[in-house]
């Protein structure tokens, strides 16, 4: 039997379906200026618009936005009211926006814990656009991985004790249909600008094969021509899973 080597083709731009971004470098954009670290996050909304333009014009399904951590409450007051009020002021400001685009807003994390007035303006907004067919935007807000991970844990393990399910049942899929994000797809990109190398809690369940692309860019200077290089290099790259190849069709 000969062995006939098959020509390589060149690999097609790899589809994307779901872009997470975490938008870090606020605080430091604002030092570098001399001004308070909260400038940083009202330029940073700028960023933000650009980016949800962009990925619904381009026809992206799944852009998820880490706002605010679980871990960003070890915050001043006064940084994490500003970025608070900053929130809630944006979706009232641009919610016509959204509607025009055909954006629809979903959120991820604890809402819980905000202030009435943010809960409110998050959950008005949710409903408000739940009939829009673009663009699905996820906010991440008052979101942890861990903590995702113990809610799923928390829910799981009633099931087992009400005796729905059996401990040894238990599968990695059985498992994610517990968790919250669990209705989108995972994460292909994830995109973290600031020039910092590390996850901070996001996405720990889903990203397991996400690609990670750093940009040394921070957050509010961080535009379309930036987007481009991320998703450039994101069509570069050969996702395995594990496996020793995967063909691209
Ligand atoms: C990211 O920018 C925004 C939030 C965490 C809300 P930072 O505020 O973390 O900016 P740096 O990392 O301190 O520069
Ligand atoms: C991650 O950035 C959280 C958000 C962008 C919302 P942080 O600035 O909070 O992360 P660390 O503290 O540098 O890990
Ligand atoms: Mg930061």
């Amino acid at each position: 039997m000969v062995y006939v080597k098959k020509k390589e083709a060149r690999p097609a731009p790899l589809p994307l379906q779901h872009l997470a971004v975490i938008m870090d470098g606020n605080g430091r954009w604002a030092e570098k200026k001399g001004w308070p670290r909260y400038f940083g996050h009202f330029r940073g909304v700028k960023s933000l618009r650009q980016m949800v333009k962009s990925c619904s014009r381009w026809g992206i399904p799944y852009l998820t936005v880490f706002a605010f951590s679980t871990e960003n409450w070890k915050r001043s007051s006064i940084e994490v009211s500003v970025i608070m009020k900053l929130m809630s002021r944006s979706l009232t400001r641009y919610q016509q926006e959204l509607d025009r685009n055909q954006i629809r807003l979903h959120v991820l994390g604890n809402l819980e814990e905000l202030a009435p007035s943010v809960r409110n303006i998050f959950n008005e907004m949710v409903e408000r656009t739940k009939n829009n067919t673009g663009l699905k935007l996820i906010v991440a807000v008052n979101y942890g991985g861990r903590q995702e991970i113990i809610q799923a844990v928390r829910a799981i393990s009633r099931a087992v004790k009400e005796g729905q399910m059996e401990i040894d049942n238990i599968t990695e899929d059985h498992f994610y249909s517990y968790m919250s994000s669990s209705v989108f797809p995972p994460p292909d990109l994830i995109i973290r600008t600031g020039a910092v190398s590390r996850l901070s809690n996001f996405y720990l369940w889903t990203a397991a094969y996400s690609e990670i692309y750093v940009s040394d860019v921070l957050w509010p200077d961080f535009n379309e021509a930036e987007l481009k290089k991320a998703l450039h290099f994101y069509t570069q790259t050969s996702r395995r899973f594990g496996a020793a190849s995967l063909e691209r069709k």
